[in-house]
């Protein structure tokens, strides 16, 4: 294999040794041996207007000297623009298909009207879709994303995403790091082929069991990113924006971090670790102190973790595994690189960041139990069925209050995320209990293999048609999807 400049991932595995023919950057007991990451971090533009236009279509970058991307765009910009609004804003927002191929777009984690929020029923196969909603929520890392039945996968793949940042008065109070203090991250992963082209083609295993795993880390679209900083307090809005694969997001050497918030906005507490498991499609808040650091470089990576078998088909998921380092791998994501000292030395953070108002499980109007399954002929399947566009799965009464269990009885991981509503994770069967982002306002949660999830939540959204689904990608476009009705 031809050798590169970028670094592709290599994995130590979790359980089956994991042997890697392009091993450039990896992690041995927790600590990153190498690693030479040259490229700056892309910061994407930001639209602050409350009308505009976001225009989908092909692009053809030169990523570095030897990596080359065909894919697409918005607005000229992988990853798409990142849209910055405050609460209470109203939108116009114009979009435009010239992708040839279906598509509508999706603002994850929005509270809005069916017909603004991107439902697969609703794609254009070219022309434009006009959007207008209120903001009526909660400060937060939202994002957007293509949302079209079967393709969502390869457009997100291709470069269609962008972060979607709502700010709020409650959150200015708090006086956290902003401007160049505060930094979203996009993190996907990605496969090359040898002419240094990123590629979708997710063999049949990947699209049935893991999804597709990469072997290129993107950063705001960009391979072996770092990114300049002072030596003091920065605030990080980390989104998993890759299709299938979870990130156990640490710094090196342990440096600890301060979860503030998550998908629904801040954390009702700051929440101090130096680990946070991240599915597709969640997001993280967090504060990081760069003067904690050793030496004047650290990088961002991504633990070794371990991924429950559950049940049956035991070690399928291995046997069929894809071509990028398995789920679990351990490696590095971007350096920061540290210099001067900073202003924003310090931050004094109350004991409540924010009022949470979580729904009492003692409230709910009922308990829906959401099986998740792998079938051998259908694929994955919620509650037996995969995704019709026009059947009702699931019909909820406006305002009433409803527990969910995802009852995953696969042997794969599903980030299970629901449209219209932020939810709060009450319990998770296992010993893995809750994770520090698990204690604020979510719209995708990760349940593992084996694991039981209840989640309480209300449902207010105007009535009509929106989905759920698993967020890994390929799982959604195999047809782990269903349709949930506000009546
Ligand atoms: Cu981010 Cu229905 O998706
Ligand atoms: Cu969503
Ligand atoms: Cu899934």
């Amino acid at each position: 294999m031809r050798r590169k400049k970028f670094l592709k991932i290599a994995g130590i595995g979790t359980g089956v040794l994991a042997f890697s023919p392009w091993l450039t950057s990896c992690i041995t007991d927790n600590r990153v041996r190498s690693g030479t990451f040259s490229n700056k971090l892309p910061l994407p533009n930001e639209i602050r207007e409350t009308a505009f236009e976001l225009t989908a279509s092909h692009a053809d970058v030169k990523l570095t000297e030897e990596l080359h991307l065909s894919g697409l765009q918005f607005n000229e910009s992988i990853p798409g623009p990142t849209i910055r609004q405050n609460r209470g804003d109203d939108l116009n927002i114009r979009f435009k298909n010239e992708i040839g191929q279906d598509s509508i777009i999706h603002w994850h984690g929005l509270i809005v009207p069916p017909e603004m929020d991107g439902h697969p029923r609703d794609v254009i196969s070219s022309g434009t879709y006009e959007y207008q909603f209120g903001l009526n929520q909660r400060a937060g890392t939202y994002w957007y994303h293509p949302h079209p039945h079967h393709i969502t996968g390869e457009q997100v793949y291709k470069g269609l995403s962008g972060f979607f940042i709502i700010e709020d008065d409650e959150e200015k109070a708090l006086n956290l790091p902003d401007g160049q203090y505060e930094i979203p991250l996009v993190i996907q992963d990605r496969r090359v082929n040898d002419s240094g082209e990123i590629v979708f083609n997710p063999s049949m295993p990947e699209q049935m069991m893991t999804g597709l795993l990469g072997d290129l880390i993107l950063v705001n679209g960009m391979p072996s990113p770092y990114q300049e900083v002072e030596a003091g307090v920065y605030r990080l809005r980390i989104l998993n924006g890759s299709n299938a694969r979870i990130y156990n997001i640490s710094f090196q050497d342990e440096v600890p971090f301060t979860v503030i918030g998550t998908d629904g906005g801040l954390l009702p507490e700051p929440i101090e670790t130096s680990e946070l498991l991240m599915a597709p499609g969640e997001r993280a808040d967090i504060l990081v102190d760069f003067s904690k650091a050793d030496s004047s470089s650290i990088q961002l990576i991504s633990k070794p973790f371990e991924v429950p078998s559950g049940g049956g088909m035991m070690g399928m998921q291995n046997m069929m595994g894809s071509d990028g380092p398995e789920q679990g791998a351990g490696f590095s994501l971007m350096e920061f690189r540290i210099e001067g000292e900073s202003q924003r030395n310090s931050i004094a953070l109350p004991d409540q960041l924010s009022e949470a108002n979580f729904p009492e499980a003692t409230s709910a109007d009922q308990t829906r139990p959401i099986q998740l399954d792998m079938q051998m002929m259908a694929g994955h399947t919620i509650n037996g069925r995969q995704f019709e566009m026009e059947r009702v799965d699931e019909r909820v009464k406006q305002g009433d209050t409803e527990i969910w269990e995802f009852i995953n009885n696969s042997n794969v991981p599903h980030p299970m995320h629901v449209h219209a509503v932020q939810f709060k994770v009450l319990e998770r069967s296992g010993n893995r209990g809750l994770i520090p982002t698990e204690t604020g306002w979510k719209d995708t949660v990760l349940v593992m293999p084996g694991e039981t999830v209840r989640v309480i939540m209300k449902f207010d959204a105007p009535k009509g048609l929106y989905v759920f689904h698993c967020h890994n990608l390929e799982h959604e476009d195999n047809g782990m999807m269903a349709n949930l009705e506000i009546v």
